[in-house]
């Protein structure tokens, strides 16, 4: 491979809002030779994934910006064309994070080999790569489908998307994907199998939704956020569960966009859940033992704001909403 040329793209610029072809570079630079414990591969599939966009920005993330002057990141599928790790052999085609250029160099350490009689070596990037996991865990661990709930799914003729319908109807759920357009919305319903996709570009986009979920929502696996996040939102079942995977319709916002701030929840693997206390009644013993403790051994402390006389409930009532009072407010209605 020596004397050999690598093209690579570059990471030029950091985009404001959309990113654009500026923001990227084409260059050529030597083919590297591998060190100890190093091989060096040749790119055979560049995985390009919506993830990237967070990586073009320096904004805090759960990942370290992308480096200007360096080639983007990226997953790849490539073969080994020189190695100096025991472990792979010239031949080997291996999962791996070579990035945007045509050879990489990387550790053994961080290879996976494939066997390409076992699937298509590109699925490694795709349905049997880190999309369809997102897919898996997000709708097995956190959506918890059970049979004959209600599952949507946006981006769904896309990698992670198509993966979550389809387990959504070996779960035996009734699988409603929200796809642009009618040639993706029908890839969607024929090829995948999924029960039914919405056209989120229609204009009655909102009630084509409600006709397509007629017992509702009761996992809701977000992948887009904007639009169709408000559109879903109203169609909520009770204990419905929402896995927060993706806000692809928000990554370009260069301005706070309005409503919770989900690219929160997103990066910092927020928990948001709604309760009401009787869902919890069973742990009724266990509050009235732990709690009466704490107050008994002086750890738990309170105070009351009492109010003399039930005639004097109303304005005390309309007080706790202005926060005039200043601790439990109660209405003594008669002494003991
Ligand atoms: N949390 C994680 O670990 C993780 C891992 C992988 C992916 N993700 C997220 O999962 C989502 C899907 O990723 P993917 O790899 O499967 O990509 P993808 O679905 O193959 O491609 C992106 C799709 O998003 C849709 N889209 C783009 N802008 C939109 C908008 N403004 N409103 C509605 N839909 C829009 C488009 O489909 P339509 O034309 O059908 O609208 C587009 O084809 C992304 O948000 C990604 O960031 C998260």
């Amino acid at each position: 491979m020596a004397g050999g040329i690598n093209r690579q793209i570059m990471l030029r610029s950091r985009p404001h809002g959309p990113p654009s072809l500026d923001n990227f570079e084409l260059v050529q630079a030597p083919v590297p030779e591998p060190g100890e414990g190093e091989v060096l591969m040749r790119i055979l599939y560049l995985s390009l994934d919506p993830y990237m966009r967070g990586r073009m920005s320096e904004a805090r993330s759960y990942a370290r910006p992308a480096a200007l002057g360096q080639p983007m990141v990226g997953g790849t599928v490539g073969r080994i064309v020189a190695t100096r790790d025991p472990g792979y052999a010239v031949g080997d085609i291996v999962l791996g994070f070579g990035g945007w250029q045509e050879f990489a160099l990387s550790p053994a350490s961080a290879l996976r080999k494939l066997d390409p009689g076992a699937a298509p070596i590109s699925t490694a990037l795709g349905v049997l790569g880190m999309p369809g996991m997102t897919a898996y865990v997000g709708l097995t661990e956190i959506g918890q489908p059970k049979a004959g709930e209600t599952v949507v799914v946006a981006a769904a003729s896309g990698a992670v998307g198509s993966v979550v319908g389809q387990i959504a109807g070996i779960k035996g759920c009734r699988a409603v994907g929200i796809a642009g357009g009618a040639e993706k919305c029908r890839f969607v319903a024929n090829d995948l199998g999924f029960d039914a996709c919405v056209d989120h570009r229609a204009d009655d986009f909102a009630a084509r939704l409600a006709t397509a979920c007629p017992d509702g929502i009761d996992v809701y696996f977000e992948n887009v956020g904007g639009a169709v996040q408000q559109a879903v939102w109203p169609l909520l079942n009770d204990f419905a569960r929402v896995p927060v995977c993706g806000l692809i319709a928000q990554y370009d916002a260069t301005a706070a966009v309005p409503g919770p701030d989900m690219i929160s929840v997103l990066r910092k693997r927020l928990t948001v859940r709604g309760f009401i206390v009787s869902d919890f009644s069973a742990r009724l013993g266990d509050f009235l033992r732990e709690a009466g403790e704490w107050l008994r051994s002086g750890r738990l402390k309170y105070r009351e704001h009492v109010v003399d006389g039930l005639e004097n409930a109303p304005a005390a009532f309309l007080g706790l909403l202005q926060g005039r009072n200043f601790g439990k407010l109660l209405v003594r209605v008669a002494s003991l």
